[in-house]
């Protein structure tokens, strides 16, 4: 396995970055490593995990580390995946994010990503109401 692939060490900048929302276990990683549907873009400091199935690629997640955050890694890193689906065939892409993450929602209107749907309290919250999810797609390349 590449070094960018340790299970624990995505686990570890995802759990510094989701402060809102469960983090996923090194086993979560470790088992959507090995689907041969999902693919890994970057590394520990910063990754995004991508579904591409029958021309439709879903960003699953993306975590910068907190030391490393807003310093571009985020948009190189949606660049960088967005260019390798399409190139393997996608055409559309795909997210959910949180009503209340407006970090990354400023990050994935700025990749050209527009919202074509809500689900209501779809994000539990540990002390406030649960956050509508706002689904967000573009076409690529
Ligand atoms: C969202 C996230 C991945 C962005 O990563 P990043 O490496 O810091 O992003 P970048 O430095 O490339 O920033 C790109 C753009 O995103 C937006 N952005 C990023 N962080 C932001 C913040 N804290 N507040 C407002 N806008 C923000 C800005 O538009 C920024 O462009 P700018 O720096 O030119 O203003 C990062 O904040 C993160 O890991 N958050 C926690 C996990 C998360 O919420 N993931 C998404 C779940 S759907």
């Amino acid at each position: 396995m590449p070094p960018q692939a340790d299970p624990a060490a995505l686990a570890a900048t995802h759990t510094a970055a989701f402060t809102q929302s469960r983090p996923w276990t090194a086993q979560e990683f470790a088992e959507l490593l090995a689907d041969r549907f999902t693919h890994l873009t970057g590394d520990a400091r910063a990754f995004a995990l991508v579904r591409e199935i029958a021309g439709e690629a879903e960003l699953l997640t993306i975590a910068t580390h907190p030391d490393h955050q807003r310093q571009g890694l985020g948009r190189q890193i949606m660049q960088s995946w967005m260019k390798t689906a399409a190139e393997r065939g996608a055409t559309e892409a795909f997210l959910e994010v949180a009503q209340d993450n407006t970090a990354a929602q400023a990050l994935y209107s700025a990749c050209g990503f527009g919202l074509v749907g809500i689900r209501k309290a779809y994000y539990p919250r540990p002390t406030t109401a649960a956050a509508d999810a706002l689904l967000m797609k573009r076409r690529l390349p």
